[in-house]
């Protein structure tokens, strides 16, 4: 890999920052001063420091996405944007959503290149939750909830139990789930004659959207956060 790419994945900086890092002298590889932006490395075996401090490799990365509506969520696709490129670094790593998000949904998509943490988020023995905001065309119903709660059967079966919370105004609500059907929430609204208008996903298990993401935007995840998945 080149070294600028490799400081700029590891989040020391832009190409341009990292250029000039380099330029100035600040960076060392296995302890040489080195200027080339160029020059080939490999990220398991050298050591690189910037400013004396060393760079550790990170081969697994955990992204937060705030998702915005009219991306799909897929690695790639010919006609559509996806989530993917809406992530301007890593580009080395196969990155993938965990799961997916409708085209119009929004909100809190967990991006990543591990597959086991991967498998911890979505496999359905692992009943982590998913919880929603939506807003509907019509009131909701106060029997939804209880409706909801019993399991609404769908095409493929009965479903998990799922929490309704009805808001004010009463065509809000907030829905946790812990499977991921095709259109799920949508499919589930529709079976209490309502339909979804508006869809963002708010949390997955105890992992919250972090509030002061706009939509588009993304963070890494922090350690404690990724931790949060570790004994699922
Ligand atoms: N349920 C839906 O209907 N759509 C989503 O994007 C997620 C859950």
């Amino acid at each position: 890999m080149r070294i600028d790419k490799f400081l700029a994945n590891m989040g020391v900086g832009t190409r341009t920052e990292v250029k000039n890092l380099l330029k100035k002298g600040l960076v060392t590889l296995n302890d040489e001063k080195i200027k080339s932006a160029k020059l080939q490395m490999n990220p398991e075996q050298d050591r690189v420091c910037v400013g004396g401090q060393q760079i550790d490799y990170e081969p697994y990365v955990y992204l937060m996405l705030n998702k915005p509506a009219g991306v799909i969520s897929a690695t790639e696709d010919d006609v559509h944007q996806t989530v993917i490129d809406l992530i301007e670094e890593y580009d080395h790593l196969d990155l993938f959503p965990v799961g997916r998000l409708d085209k119009d949904t929004e909100g809190l998509l967990l991006i990543t290149n591990d597959g086991d943490f991967n498998h911890r988020i979505m496999s359905p023995h692992k009943y982590v939750t998913k919880r929603y905001y939506a807003e509907l065309a019509h009131p909701v119903r106060e029997d939804a909830v209880e409706t909801f709660e019993q399991g609404i059967r769908l095409t493929e079966g009965l479903l998990q139990p799922a929490q309704l919370e009805i808001l004010v105004p009463n065509n809000h609500a907030r829905v946790t789930i812990c499977e991921g059907k095709y259109h799920q929430v949508k499919r589930m609204f529709h079976a209490v004659d309502n339909e979804v208008v508006y869809l963002k996903r708010d949390a997955i298990g105890p992992l919250e959207l972090d509030h002061r993401l706009k939509t588009g935007e993304y963070r890494k995840l922090t350690n404690s956060e990724i931790n949060l998945f570790k004994n699922h």
